[in-house]
């Protein structure tokens, strides 16, 4: 255990289960106090965070739809009072990973399925680091890490669109932020995965799924504790060099 997090607090949205599960885990495990954040499955969140404290570890749940103004609203609310308010409203690093995806012909998208990504994949983060930022900018040291995709980089496969459009979005926000903010010893990068096994991605065994892994270079979708990786290097005390960045993850999918 290093421990290079003790005494930060971090928040990851989305952290009940997949890539969000994964990067908790991994915050509290190089010492950071957590905040799991869900959306509506409780449960699942408590299991983390039992996995984290029967390690030693310390986290806590918060609830809330980020895909709601009233959600993100609840959750900053609730940032001076967790771990019994000894983080005296500070925020050390905050995690942007809660995301969705709606697969499909563009041209036979919902009228509603703008707002489904946009509020979720762009909106929620934009809201959450303007919040984060001016606790940071107040304690001189800051981590936001945007959790992108290889899909905010690159197009290698059709029927997401807008989930393209959207992370294109965050990639272009964690650039121009990390310009705003860089003198006040706040950092802002992002990470961008490729096909991972968790819930959001097509499933072993589906045509999807085969086409997808026919594309990495390493043969086969990752795993979420290798996007956890990634994060804790741009969310550790040595990363205060790199700023505006954002690093791939992908077993050379987009290579
Ligand atoms: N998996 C991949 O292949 C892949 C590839 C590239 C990028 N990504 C990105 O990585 C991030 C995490 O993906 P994942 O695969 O780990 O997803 P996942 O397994 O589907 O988990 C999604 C998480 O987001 C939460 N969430 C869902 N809807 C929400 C809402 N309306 N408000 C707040 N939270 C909500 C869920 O909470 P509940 O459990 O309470 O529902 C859950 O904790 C996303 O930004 C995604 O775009 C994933």
């Amino acid at each position: 255990m290093t421990q290079a997090l003790k005494g930060k607090l971090a928040l990851v949205t989305g952290a009940s289960r997949g890539i969000g599960a994964s990067i908790a885990t991994r915050l509290a495990r190089d010492g950071a106090s957590v905040i799991v954040h869900y959306a509506s499955n409780r449960a699942r969140a408590e299991a983390v965070i039992k996995a984290i404290r029967d390690a030693g570890g310390e986290a806590e749940a918060v609830g809330a739809d980020l895909s709601k103004a009233e959600g993100v609203t609840a959750l900053i609310d609730s940032l001076n009072g967790v771990f019994g308010g000894k983080f005296e409203g500070r925020l050390d690093i905050l995690v942007n990973n809660a995301g969705t995806v709606e697969y499909g012909p563009f041209l036979e998208s919902s009228e509603t399925s703008y707002d489904t990504h946009f509020n979720l994949n762009v909106r929620a983060p934009v809201e959450l680091a303007k919040d984060a930022a001016q606790r940071m900018i107040k304690a001189s040291w800051g981590r936001i890490i945007n959790v992108g995709s290889a899909f905010g980089e690159a197009a290698p496969l059709p029927g997401v669109t807008l989930y393209i459009a959207s992370k294109f979005a965050i990639r272009g926000f964690t650039r121009g932020l990390s310009r705003e903010l860089g003198k006040y010893g706040v950092t802002v990068n992002a990470v961008q995965p490729g096909p991972i096994d968790t819930e959001l991605a097509p499933q072993p065994g589906t045509e999807d799924h085969a086409t997808m892994t026919r594309l990495a270079s390493v043969g086969r979708f990752g795993k979420p504790e290798e996007i956890a990786a990634a994060v804790a290097y741009l969310a550790s005390p040595e990363a205060g060099y790199t700023t505006g960045e954002s690093l791939t993850v992908d077993g050379g999918w987009i290579a």
